[in-house]
């Protein structure tokens, strides 16, 4: 489908979706609760039991979990990921990586088959986001990928269609 061109408004929004995310300063959080409204999923939030600072050292310390691929304990999950036959994920880019909680979940919660969409939310680059939470997701059948680069508020329009995009072959592939 041409990149912006309108889709359908869903039928209904009885479809089995749920979108995952991590967010350590909101803009994740963001993206994912207006692609929920959009498509019509339910959404839930993943924590790990010790949170990153939230100073300055959170670069370091975060930057260092990504790169060695740490896969950090996470608070009960609120919903069940079993109970989705879709499942979008988001995760912030850390260290041109997935987050350490996005890790944790795929590798704990994403074993059996699925349909999945996936997404990377990043300040300049998503580096090598994407295809590695491909490589753990090996039983699963990417469905869409959107990497959003930059800030919401000064690409809003780019954004909006990347999102729009990204929602259609959602609904297209539900
Ligand atoms: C530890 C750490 C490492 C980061 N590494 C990258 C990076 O490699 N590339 C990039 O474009 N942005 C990087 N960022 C910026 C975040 O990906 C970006 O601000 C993202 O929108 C944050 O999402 P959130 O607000 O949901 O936590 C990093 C941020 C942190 C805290």
């Amino acid at each position: 489908m041409p990149k912006g061109k309108k889709k359908e408004k869903p039928k209904d929004c009885d479809t089995k979706v749920l979108i995952v995310f991590y967010s350590h300063t909101g803009s994740t959080k963001v993206m994912a609760k207006k692609i929920a409204r959009e498509i019509c999923a339910d959404i839930l939030e993943i924590k790990p039991a010790k949170e990153v600072t939230k100073s300055g050292l959170k670069f370091l310390w975060g930057g260092a979990q990504a790169v060695m691929k740490k896969e950090p304990e996470l608070k009960p999950l609120k919903k069940d990921p079993e109970d989705y036959d879709v499942i979008i994920i988001a995760t912030p880019v850390w260290a041109s990586n997935m987050t350490p909680p996005v890790r944790t979940f795929l590798n704990k919660h994403m074993a059996r088959k699925k349909k999945v969409a996936l997404i990377a939310k990043a300040d300049g680059n998503a580096g090598k986001t994407i295809p590695s939470m491909k490589e753990l997701l090996v039983k699963c059948k990417i469905i869409a990928t959107l990497e959003l680069v930059g800030n919401y508020a000064d690409k809003k329009a780019d954004f909006e269609l990347d999102i729009e995009d990204f929602v259609g072959t959602v609904q297209e592939k539900v």
